[in-house]
């Protein structure tokens, strides 16, 4: 992914290029503010730009220490289960318009408006713990077990690559099993899931929508698709799938 967006931060400020759906997420980050969750204040809109309130904490690439403990884990499960709480009860505007298509209905998972993009770079990190959620461009009304298995993806984490682990700060095999349950007790999953399954769909949706952002013109996913990025990344289902087995064969019983 070597296309950089152009977002830039000045100050407290976070300048980020406006999209046709940016005047819906304003209405719903407004109201998760006003529900007192940690997410960006809509500060204007003018067209071509969007600026927002810049969520405290260590993000983006300073986010990979404070994701290394279950604690950490279990509060970025906890912030996304309060954040999808307190979309229930947000009425959408009659015009919402969303990035990707909205999700179907799936039994066990009520529909919530799902962030879609909920990795560790996009929560805000302070002492190990998640503090702050942002980068709200892919949010869509879906079922939670979306944004569960989104979030699962990367904080189990289903990677193997020893460099791609260095990377995010891990020293030794991760604690899988311990990670994917602390994550679900973090955010009070109480049904039955199936954890492979359920991020290998979500692995498969990342990819159509990036085609399909990139099909309508949309950066950066244009320049991910001509670089030939979502053939790549179909080896990721395959990753998540050899890891089963770390994840207790990834069925997480009703509890
Ligand atoms: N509201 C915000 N609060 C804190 N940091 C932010 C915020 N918005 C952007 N950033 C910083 O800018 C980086 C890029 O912004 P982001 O909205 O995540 O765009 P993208 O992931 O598409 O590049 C983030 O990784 C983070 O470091
Ligand atoms: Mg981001």
């Amino acid at each position: 992914m070597s296309v950089p967006r152009e977002v830039q931060v000045v100050g407290g400020v976070v300048h980020r290029p406006a999209k046709p759906w940016t005047t819906t997420i304003h209405s719903l980050l407004r109201h998760l503010l006003a529900a007192g969750l940690p997410v960006p204040e809509p500060l204007s809109l003018d067209g071509a730009v969007e600026t927002v309130r810049l969520v405290p904490g260590d993000a983006g690439q300073d986010c990979w220490p404070h994701q290394l403990g279950l604690d950490g884990v279990a509060s970025a499960g906890h912030l996304l289960r309060r954040v999808h709480e307190a979309t229930r009860t947000w009425v959408p505007p009659a015009d919402a318009v969303w990035a990707v298509p909205e999700e179907p209905a799936v039994s066990g998972s009520e529909r919530v408006i799902c962030h879609g993009d909920a990795q560790p770079a996009n929560f805000a990190w302070s002492g190990g713990m998640a503090g702050g959620l942002f980068d709200w461009d892919s949010a869509r009304p879906a079922p939670a077990c979306s944004d569960v298995a989104y979030a699962l993806e990367w904080l189990t984490p289903f990677e193997d690559d020893p460099q791609e682990l260095a990377r995010r700060g891990f020293a030794d095999v991760p604690d899988r099993r311990g990670r994917v349950r602390a994550f679900l007790d973090g955010y009070g999953w109480q049904e039955p899931l199936d954890v492979v399954g359920a991020v290998v769909h979500r692995q498969q949706l990342t990819i159509d929508e990036v085609v399909h952002l990139g099909r309508a013109g949309h950066e950066p996913h244009a320049s991910w698709v001509a670089q030939g990025w979502p053939a790549r990344w179909r080896s990721k289902m395959v990753t998540t799938r050899r890891l089963a087995r770390q994840v207790g064969d990834g069925q997480v019983s009703e509890r």
